[in-house]
């Protein structure tokens, strides 16, 4: 998983629950980086996994609400760090159908060792999509997050089902439809 990964994360962790909370967390993960990380640096999934973990027995907010909180603080990330990416596209479904040929392409082009899922799309009318999610790293609920901030980015909104295809979370149906 990229560095830029855990910095957000990190960032965010300390902005919600202060440095204190960023400590210990950091601490009773016993990470092989020591939580030093660096935005180009590739690091552990089990890291984050951990971090994760740590942050949800404190907080007592859930992994998949923090992924979901997570993501919507990364998408501000992205849009920043890579406008170009987004520019090109004037519509949220346009978009999400793309990220798989040619957003996380790019993404691959820029991070050869970037450990990114797959969509598949099942099928697309104008204003719906239905795709399934494939990773072993089980983040639909980050998927999710970055979906919502996709309609939001163009001033539209939808409502957004997820269907666990395999109960770990590693196949999960989307279905997208435009309000
Ligand atoms: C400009 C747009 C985008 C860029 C630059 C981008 C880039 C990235 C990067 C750098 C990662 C981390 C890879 C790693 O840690 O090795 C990632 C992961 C991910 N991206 Fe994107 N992404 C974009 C848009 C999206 C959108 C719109 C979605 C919507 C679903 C998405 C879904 C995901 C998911 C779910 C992951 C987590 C990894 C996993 O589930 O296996 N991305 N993306």
């Amino acid at each position: 998983m990229k560095g830029i990964v855990f910095t957000e994360f990190l960032e965010l962790v300390e902005q919600k629950f202060g440095l204190e909370v960023v400590d210990d967390i950091i601490e009773k993960s016993n990470l092989p980086s020591q939580g030093v990380y660096t935005s180009i640096g590739t690091y552990d999934f089990s890291e984050m996994l951990s971090l994760l973990t740590h942050l949800s027995e404190s907080t007592k907010i859930s992994i998949d609400d923090l992924l979901l909180v997570y993501a919507e603080h990364f998408f501000a990330v992205l849009a920043t760090s890579y406008p170009g990416l987004i520019e090109q596209y004037n519509d949220p479904i346009e978009m999400l159908a793309s990220i798989e040929n040619h957003i996380h392409v790019e993404v691959i082009k820029i991070y050869p060792d970037a450990e990114l899922p797959t969509f598949e799309i099942l099928e697309r009318t104008e204003n719906s999509l239905i795709m399934i999610y494939k990773s072993s790293r089980a983040m639909h609920y980050f998927g999710l997050g970055l979906m919502n901030k996709t309609f939001e980015h163009f001033n539209s909104s939808a409502e957004i089902i997820m269907k666990k295809l395999k109960e770990d979370g590693t196949q999960v149906k989307f279905i997208i439809t435009k309000n």
